[in-house]
């Protein structure tokens, strides 16, 4: 009645911003994200009878005020009438700060409860079940580029390149460790209420997600990087637009992109984007990589700067 699954963050390339049904936690955009590679979240979940309620530790801490949304969660995957749970959750990497730490922790928190009751969920349906608890954490559960689609009732989620077919590197700018003001959930909630760009948003996003998939299958790191950085700034255009005003951004923030349009007009490979939190990851071309880092490592503001390739899905740890 247990189980171990690993898996990592993902940056979106081609942004999910808003709910088209908050219940179900369905986003009205479709989005596509890379997998990361070296940072990872690990989930123990052990099912056991004795217990009467669910008990999570984060990085060796008791994290109650965490806990809810993980036995939403767990009830999602295991029916209400379920055994609780002692969850165990490691990751290797700051959580709750804009670095993707709910995608992996709730895509590996899938995994691990299926197995742990015996269920043999197929990869979709895990998909759909970490989507119900964050939205992202649905294109962890695969490798390499991902992209998610809207589906008549729900969502659809599959790799459109493998990492080793197009081994781009990625390079966060780790800004502040801060726990961000706002959670996305909400935040998206208040754009899609308030913010007078939220309808365009959503009118462009097939625009967009066309434009990346294409540029991803053809390997086009210019056609990609425009679209990304586009759709990243209209992004954070929606949420300062909403009131009140959802600005993730500090002065670090700033600071970085301005650092990697130097490195562009030099001719490096490189593109940055932006989520819920202040970090700043940038990708790029991998000769051009130890540029990148160098160059935000030396950035004002910049706490300490984290590298990964491209990953697989989410997978069991065996040996539990
Ligand atoms: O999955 P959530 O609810 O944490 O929302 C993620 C939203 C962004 O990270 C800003 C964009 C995305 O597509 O991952």
């Amino acid at each position: 009645m247990r189980a171990t699954a690993r898996a990592q963050p993902n940056i979106a390339l081609i942004k999910y911003w808003g709910k088209r049904d908050s219940q179900r936690n369905l986003p009205a955009v479709g989005s596509i994200s890379v997998t990361l590679d070296e940072l990872y979240t690990t989930m123990r979940v052990e099912l056991d009878g004795a217990l009467d309620h669910d008990e999570l530790r984060v990085n060796g801490s008791d994290a109650r005020s965490m806990l809810p949304r993980v036995s939403r969660c767990l009830d999602t995957v295991l029916g209400a009438e379920r055994l609780r749970a002692r969850v165990t959750s490691t990751s290797n990497f700051p959580i709750a700060a804009g670095l993707a730490s709910s995608a992996s922790s709730f895509a590996a928190l899938v995994a691990a409860a299926s197995a742990a009751s015996g269920r043999n969920s197929t990869v979709e349906e895990l998909a759909g079940l970490a989507g119900r608890a964050s939205g992202s954490a649905a294109r962890s559960l695969y490798g390499g580029f991902v992209e998610l689609r809207n589906a008549a009732d729900g969502i659809a989620v599959g790799t459109i390149l493998d990492g080793d077919t197009w081994p781009l590197r990625i390079v966060a700018a780790v800004t502040s460790k801060a726990p961000k003001p706002v959670g996305s959930g909400e935040a998206m909630e208040v754009s899609r209420r308030t913010s007078p760009f939220y309808s365009r948003w959503v009118e462009e996003q097939e625009m967009d997600l066309a434009t990346a998939r294409d540029a991803i299958v053809m390997r086009d790191f210019g056609k990609l990087a425009s679209v990304a950085e586009h759709n990243c700034l209209k992004m954070h255009s929606v949420m300062w637009a909403s009131r009140p005003p959802v600005v993730y951004w500090n002065a670090a923030t700033l600071a970085c992109l301005e650092r990697v349009r130097e490195l562009q007009s030099e001719g490096v490979g490189a593109f940055f984007t932006i989520d819920a939190g202040p970090q700043v990851k940038v990708v790029c071309l991998p000769g051009d990589e130890a540029r990148v880092i160098d160059a935000l490592s030396g950035t004002d503001g910049v706490e300490s700067v984290l590298a990964s390739g491209i990953g697989a899905g989410a997978t069991l740890v065996n040996g539990d």
